[in-house]
């Protein structure tokens, strides 16, 4: 195909560590996210989304969005039908760039509550000529359209998310022929069958937790939703056991993008993640743990005290340090803290003891323009 090629050199060796994460073992979902993430922050797009056909081709397996906050996400309501300009990707699947989504003659219109967008870059998600999908960019923040660089970026994302699908596929249809362990088994069937229903019990019971439901009645009910809760993070973590006996754990960017997925709900929003240096050979085990179990408090503390809209973990290592931030644009850890006088607040605390016992700090700071950021380092 007469594709452009991307020659940034910086946003070449982006590319280049996203696409080496085929072989983490990464869930499909999080490493498609993380592919729409990159792609959405090297092209300045405030919006990104990648939809995955179902095997019969007549709606969406998956569908990923970036940019999106909850609000706007549940306005939305209900997936693309795949009509109008994304279908058009799908039966005509070559690039698309268009200056107004608007103007295009196949667009079937967004439905109510969906955020105004304009400049549109969409591309098909395939391997091997078969289509998959499609990876579509919205609004290119600052300039009226996107450029041929951005899309060949993105097609080169495109790509790589077309093997992740065509790898995952596989995947399944070796699972399936293969007789399972019952180790294996019973973790799956207590992943499928009991957390998603225990989940479900939550949402329903969130559901009731509020007016008019008053007084014990809503205490026991709000009882009943951290004790769920609970009872899923120890199944959670029993599955881990069941299933990890013998493969050895991931990486730690794997590792990281999956918690950072995995705390999406808390966080209520998407967190962007990068990574610098040799983060996976040069930080030994060990410090990995205190990495993940830090960044877990840290974006806890976001979703819970910062009220943000945006935030970032940024993880560098070189071959003396490895370095956590974790920005956010909240009020402050100053702001927030008036909020109480009592209460646990022994989170930044356990975290500065990790550091300090590795040899390591860790400095809080309130930014320039407001919000929280927390530096957490330690020597390797
Ligand atoms: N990202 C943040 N933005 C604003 N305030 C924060 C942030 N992180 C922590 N805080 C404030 O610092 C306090 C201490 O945090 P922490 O030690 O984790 O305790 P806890 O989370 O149990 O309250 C929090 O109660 C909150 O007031
Ligand atoms: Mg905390």
């Amino acid at each position: 195909m007469p594709y452009r090629r991307v020659e940034d050199p910086a946003k070449l060796r982006r590319l280049l560590e996203a696409v080496l994460l085929l072989e983490a073992d990464l869930s499909l979902p999080v490493l498609l996210r993380h592919f729409v993430q990159e792609a959405c922050s090297m092209t300045n797009a405030r919006y990104g989304a990648l939809g995955v056909l179902n095997d019969d081709r007549t709606g969406l397996a998956e569908f990923i969005t970036v940019g999106l906050n909850d609000a706007e996400e549940r306005a939305i309501g209900h997936r693309p039908t795949g009509l109008g300009v994304l279908g058009l990707l799908i039966v005509d699947p070559k690039p698309l760039r268009l200056a107004n989504i608007a103007d295009h003659p196949g667009r079937a219109g967004f439905p109510p509550g969906h955020p105004e967008m304009r400049s549109f870059l969409g591309v098909p998600v395939a391997a091997h000529d078969e289509v998959y999908g499609n990876l579509y960019l919205t609004d290119k923040v600052g300039w009226s359209e996107f450029t041929q660089d951005d899309e060949a970026l993105v097609v080169a994302f495109a790509q790589a998310a077309g093997i992740a699908i065509e790898n995952a596929r596989l995947h399944d249809r070796v699972q399936e022929v293969a007789v399972l362990e019952d180790r294996d088994r019973i973790a799956r069937d207590l992943h499928d069958a009991v957390i998603q229903r225990l989940f479900a019990i939550g949402l329903s019971l969130q559901g009731i937790a509020r007016p008019p439901l008053e007084g014990q009645t809503l205490e026991r009910v709000q009882r009943a939703i951290r004790d769920l809760d609970d009872t899923i993070r120890q199944i959670r973590s029993s599955i881990f056991q069941l299933s990890s006996t013998s493969s050895p754990g991931p990486g730690l960017r794997a590792s990281v993008l999956a918690l950072v997925h995995e705390l999406r709900p808390v966080v209520g929003f998407d967190v962007s993640v990068s990574f610098e240096g040799p983060v996976e050979t040069a930080v030994p085990e060990p410090t990995a743990e205190h990495l993940v179990f830090t960044i877990r408090e840290l974006l806890t503390n976001v979703g819970r005290h910062a009220k943000a809209s945006r935030a970032s973990v940024l993880l560098r290592a070189d071959t003396a340090t490895v370095t956590l931030e974790v920005v956010d644009d909240g009020r402050g850890i100053e702001a927030a803290s008036g909020d109480r006088t009592s209460g646990g607040r022994l989170g930044l605390a356990n975290l500065r003891r990790r550091a300090e016992r590795l040899g390591g700090e860790m400095v809080l700071e309130t930014p320039e323009g407001g919000g929280t950021s927390v530096l957490w380092r330690v020597p390797i």
